[in-house]
């Protein structure tokens, strides 16, 4: 029988943790982790991240701060305010939720982020430092990702571990974490060009599918025993939620489960460990003070 790797149940025990470091903080006469969130024009998945964001500060006694924009702003305003956040002694870290507009360059604004205050871990100093396996901010969706791993006791040594997707903010840079010194995976990424998909995932103790594809993880690709996590969160409509909308992963779950020692359920797996990364890295970012 499958066991389920429950990222919501996880998330609440380190969100207490961080609580905690609040509360000392707070005695010891320190300022309180403060981050700031900016989020431009209105797309809906973005909407709900950022109120998430804001929610979970609320929960370990951080402050936050949500900056919101139209989406006709133009790249010299945004880039202007992030300047004011980076010379902002208030604020101790800040995201750009993406994505941006398509006439916003995503990479000038990332770039344009004190990596100090780089809550998300996006920034290429950042991520340089991750890949030469230096302290800095490490992007948020692969630490909650390796964070679950470690909790769940899940052995990653030696093990074959294929990786689907090789965007910048999940696939590469967890393809890196996982196979350094201490996790030490044997790593594959995959991708749309890649031949033979199937038959490579079918080889993997470990699989992480990470593409923004429904049900792409279908049964005839896992084996049996396998670990799989999945990154996948499409909004589809649905007449099941309240909401009218309802979030899919990437692994057709009913049929890959049995197949599986442990699965991460969307939602419920990924999703609140990036969030919960979030709080960490600016739990640090207010540290450094
Ligand atoms: N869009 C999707 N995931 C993320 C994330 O982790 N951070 C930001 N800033 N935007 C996102």
């Amino acid at each position: 029988m499958y066991k389920i790797i429950d990222g919501k149940k996880v998330a609440s025990e380190i969100k207490k943790e961080i609580a905690g470091e609040v509360v000392k903080l707070k005695t010891a006469g320190k300022k309180v982790p403060h981050l700031a969130a900016i989020l431009v024009g209105n797309n809906g998945s973005s909407e709900t991240y950022v109120a998430n964001k804001v929610k979970d500060c609320e929960e370990v006694g951080f402050e936050s701060t949500l900056i919101r924009f139209r989406s006709e702003i133009t790249e010299a305003a945004l880039l202007e305010k992030i300047e004011e956040l980076n010379n902002n002694p208030a604020i101790d870290g800040f995201i750009v939720q993406l994505p941006l507009p398509a006439h916003i360059s995503e990479n000038k604004v990332i770039e344009a982020i004190d990596p100090r205050k780089d809550a998300d871990g996006f920034h290429p100093v950042n991520i340089g430092k991750m890949v030469i396996g230096l302290p800095g901010y490490l992007p948020a969706t692969p630490y909650g990702i390796i964070e679950l791993i470690k909790r769940y006791g899940i052995e990653t040594s030696g093990k074959n571990c294929v990786v689907i997707g090789r965007s910048n903010i999940v696939g590469r840079p967890l393809s890196i974490l996982l196979s350094q010194k201490g996790m030490d995976a044997t790593v594959t990424v995959v991708h749309s060009r890649t031949k033979n998909i199937k038959d490579i995932v079918r080889q993997a103790d470990i699989i992480i599918a990470a593409i923004g594809s429904p049900a792409f993880v279908t049964n005839d690709m896992v084996k049996n025993g396998a670990v799989v996590i999945d990154v996948g969160t499409t909004r589809v409509i649905s007449h099941e939620t309240k909401s009218g909308f309802k979030l899919v992963g990437d692994v057709d779950f009913e049929s890959v489960a049995p197949k599986c020692s442990y699965i991460t359920p969307v939602p419920g797996g990924v999703g609140p460990m990036t969030r919960v990364s979030l709080l960490r890295n600016t739990l640090i970012a207010a540290r450094k003070d």
